[in-house]
């Protein structure tokens, strides 16, 4: 069944109050709940029966005002309660039984190893007891749960704690009330044996409030660092946007099994273990970040989200595009802006491009779905964020602050809309942005074409830039309006970046220096016209990535090199490298396609060997550039992938360029390897690492004879997991003939010294998932065996099979379409014991159009195969019959 946003209607009730009594025993676990029900004074219908949600329960007892209700008087569907004739205000009591133990599904109430968790959004409460689930109804609850004392000393939920004690048979209780109201998609409750960190943080009005994060006591020493980003978001929240935390207590635990990253349920953060431990010996650079960026994006929600929440789940941008954005912001402040964007933008032009460009694809804001939970989505989150980050570039940061401080305002305790939003953008700093709006309600990448011309004599400069958009399931192109673009620009002389005279058009957007610009694109094609230019510029167009779109302008390679080595821009610089080595290896495609060799532009090399050399440059921008465009963003821009062609031409791409500066990266390899530095989190010491192990990278992909003893070596002496799993990856993947006993003995040795550790087992499950030697499949299928994997563990789905099937397409696209059917195998698995992330699974296989004819075939055959299932969920029928749509 599908649910419209056009469908939108208030409740016909509201609940003040939500009191929760939870008896937690082996078997069953009994929830009795308590609901102060009025009606909805706002509804028409005077006579609406009261219909509540809940699945997978067994209801006990259900009484109103103390009376119980009569079997006649209300109806049990497998969804619903629904009662029929209810007074205007009433308590109304119901008794359920469920069994956490059983659900595998993680959502709702269940077990994660030891303890107990609950994981609500989207619509996870109606498996914990009948109620409104839905975001609009907010209350005030009291939660009390009782267990046994000896197995679940912690017994957590949201708010305060206010009350506690020794119950018989070795049982015990705690009561918990949060004063803030909230929908129940923000409840939580933890019992576990859990240890605890402490600490705490002094908001800005001096108020002292209480950090705890509950870990497994043997995770305890990995909490610091999500300690330090918690105290720095809370600090950096205050600064940048006046949010002060409200509650005197916030707490986070960490879970094993989790379907997503964490969730913000109202002062009781619940994270998924990837996302909240980490130290330096099991724990990447790319981890910790994601520790930083996910508590921070987590807190963030306690006001973008929570304080102001979502009238429906359409909305559901208006929270995490928010917060996404200013996550990100955050982390730019407390690393390099600039990686922090790159790495960013490369994620959103890789995977959120290719959900754009397939059968998934959806507004920012989507129109419909049969089930919430799959949209959930990079298009939702991230490039929600992009089109707040647009808000941001077109209103400058004051105004923008001026909006947010009004939105905040203005619907504090609310649920509110995008079109809140905006209009509190509006109101605050007198822009009209409805065309704008345009983003959230039309999907698909916009393209743009930019052209040039210059005229010596008046020393005038025009740029034409031209927009369309492609036809998405929801509207062909013809039926898209313009989009409002802006085009963040600088016009790059010989010299460097040349000051901007734009005529016609107030200076509003300039910058000190006048040498950037953002252009507003609004309509389907537009000039802009520069004066006073001495001589003809290089255009450097989207600066920073200013707006989520192709841009196509037909760059020279010199013109390109231009840019990486002198504009002022570092993202600009990273682009122009980008299509420096994107054109390099089509030319090396071309030839592997028609059986040639191929040698590489020397101007690739040259301009890698200008970056290696130069000292004075940023670390973290030459790892950057050095990193050739992934086989994922190859075929994302690719009408037909040809798999083969990007994977060898790509290979042969890089092993040229190892030997052609075999001299270079052993240079830059030895400066940065065997300083006794202690170890560091911070910018400069993230970018040597990253430097240091993309030169080791290429070094053991090259000829140089010392590049496996080096690996060997760094594999031995690491003493982070950043250079261990790095050099344990490259001699993985190294096609040398010395290569495999090496790798065979590296990967028993270091599961043999991790396997204690889970998070590091997942990565060591990653490393061979993502080997692009033969018999890849083989590889995943005999490791699906071992012990360590475990398929109910969402985190263990994602390493091998997510990682396989996502990243290691020369594997998994094998034309035989075995990879096909393996992943249509787990699919069905999964679709029974978790249907959200066996929805997640199936991304793989929807991006069938993009194939050639035979694997289009195969893949269809596998997604039909899955359609055929007798017992599909919803999150699976939703993406599986959307992908063979039309065919
Ligand atoms: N709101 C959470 C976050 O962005 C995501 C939780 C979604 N969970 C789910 N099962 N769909 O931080
Ligand atoms: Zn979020």
């Amino acid at each position: 069944k599908t649910i419209y946003l056009k469908d939108y209607r208030s409740p016909d009730f509201l609940i003040d109050k939500t009191d929760l009594h939870v008896v937690l025993t082996d078997d069953v676990t009994c929830v009795t709940a308590t609901l102060q029900v009025r009606r909805n004074p706002a509804t028409e219908n005077k006579q609406a029966p009261l219909v509540l949600n809940g699945q997978d329960m067994i209801l006990k007892d259900v009484s109103i005002d103390g009376c119980p209700v009569q079997n006649s008087q209300y109806v049990l569907s497998p969804e619903t309660l629904t009662i029929n004739e209810v007074p205007d205000a009433f308590a109304l009591k119901t008794v359920c039984e469920i069994k956490p133990q059983e659900n595998t599904s993680l959502e709702g109430l269940y077990r994660s190893r030891t303890m107990y968790c609950t994981q609500c959004e989207a619509e996870g409460f109606r498996k914990i007891t009948y109620y409104l689930d839905r975001p609009d109804v907010l209350s005030e609850f009291t939660t009390t749960i009782v267990a046994d004392k000896a197995q679940f000393p912690v017994l957590l939920s949201n708010g305060n704690l206010i009350d506690k004690g020794e119950l018989d048979n070795g049982q015990h209780f705690a009561s918990w009330h949060d004063p803030f109201k909230k929908p129940a998609y923000l409840f939580a409750l933890v019992a576990g044996d859990l240890s605890v960190i402490e600490d705490t943080f002094v908001t800005c009005s001096n108020r002292t409030i209480d950090l705890k994060i509950f870990v497994e006591e043997k995770d305890l020493d990995k909490c610091d660092h999500a300690m330090a980003s918690l105290k720095n978001a809370m600090r950096w929240d205050e600064e940048v946007y006046g949010r002060e935390y409200d509650l005197d207590i916030f707490m986070i635990v960490a879970v094993d099994d989790f379907n997503m990253g964490a969730m913000e349920n109202k002062g009781l953060n619940i994270f998924n273990t990837s996302c909240v431990l980490a130290k330096p010996e099991t724990t990447t650079d790319m981890g910790f970040q994601r520790v930083e960026g996910v508590v921070a994006h987590e807190y963030f929600h306690n006001w973008s989200g929570n304080r102001v929440t979502c009238r429906d789940w359409f909305q559901l941008s208006l929270k995490e595009g928010f917060t996404v954005f200013r996550d990100a912001e955050f982390s730019a402040d407390m690393g390099s802006r600039t990686v922090k964007r790159v790495e960013d933008v490369s994620l959103l032009r890789t995977l959120q491009f290719a959900e754009d460009a397939g059968p998934m694809a959806h507004p920012v804001r989507p129109p419909s779905f049969i089930e919430i939970s799959n949209f959930y989505t990079l298009t939702v989150y991230e490039k929600g964020a992009e089109v707040v980050r647009m808000i941001h570039t077109l209103l400058g940061a004051e105004k923008f602050r001026q909006g947010s401080d009004l939105y905040f305002e203005r619907h504090d305790g609310e649920a509110a809309t995008i079109e809140n939003f905006v209009a509190a953008m509006e109101d605050a700093s007198g822009r009209d942005l409805s065309q704008f709006t345009r983003w959230y309600s039309q999907a698909g990448t916009p393209r743009i074409t930019a052209k040039d011309s210059y005229d010596e004599a008046s020393g005038i400069y025009q740029l034409t830039l031209t927009q369309s958009c492609p036809d998405t399931p929801e509207a062909t192109t013809e039926e898209k309006q313009p989009f409002h673009i802006p085009v963040a620009i600088g016009l790059l002389g010989d010299a460097g970046n040349l000051a901007i005279h734009l005529q016609g058009t107030e200076p509003d957007h300039d910058t000190p220096d006048n040498t950037h610009k953002v252009l507003e694109l609004t309509q389907a094609e537009q000039t802009f016209s520069f004066e006073k230019l001495p001589e003809r510029p290089i255009p450097v167009l989207l600066r920073g990535f200013s707006a989520p779109v192709k841009l196509e302008f037909d760059y020279s390679r010199e013109q390109l090199t231009a840019i990486m080595s002198r504009d002022d821009d570092g993202y600009s610089r990273w682009d122009a490298c980008q299509k420096l080595a994107v054109a390099v290896i089509h030319d090396a495609m071309q030839a592997y396609r028609s059986g040639q060799p191929y040698i590489v532009d020397t101007l690739l090399a040259e301009a890698y060997r200008t970056i290696l050399n130069d000292s004075s440059l940023d670390q973290a921008m030459v790892a950057l550039m050095l990193q050739l465009p992934s086989e994922a963003y190859l075929s994302e821009i690719a009408d037909v992938v040809d798999v083969e062609a990007i994977h060898f031409a790509r290979q042969d791409v890089r092993k040229q360029l190892a030997v052609a500066l075999e001299a270079e990266l052993l240079h830059t390899y030895n400066s940065l390897t065997g300083k006794d530095k202690p170890f560091s989190t911070s910018a400069e010491a993230v970018a040597e690492r990253s430097l240091k192990n993309i030169a080791l990278s290429y070094l053991v992909h090259g000829e140089a004879s010392s590049a496996l003893a080096l690996a060997q070596q760094q594999l031995q002496s690491a003493t982070n997991m950043t250079d261990e799993i790095s050099a344990l990856s490259v001699l993985v993947n190294s096609d040398s003939e010395a290569a495999p006993a090496m790798a065979q003995q590296a990967l028993a040795d270091f599961f043999t010294r991790w396997q204690h550790e889970a998070l590091v087992v997942n990565q060591w499950l990653v490393a061979q998932a993502n080997c692009v030697l033969p018999e890849g499949l083989e590889r995943v299928k005999t490791l699906m065996q071992h012990e360590a994997f475990d398929i109910k563990n969402p985190n263990k789905v994602r390493s091998l099979i997510g990682a396989f099937c996502n990243n290691n397409a020369i594997n998994f696209h094998h034309a035989d379409g075995a990879g096909y059917e393996f992943l249509a195998d787990q699919i069905i698995t999964l679709n029974e014991l978790n249907p959200q992330i066996a929805a997640r699974q199936l991304t793989p296989l929807t991006k069938w159009r993009k194939y050639d004819e035979s694997r289009q075939a195969l893949m269809c055959k596998a997604l039909e195969r899955i359609l055929a299932e007798p017992a599909l969920s919803k999150d699976v029928y939703e993406v599986v019959s959307k992908s063979l749509k039309g065919k």
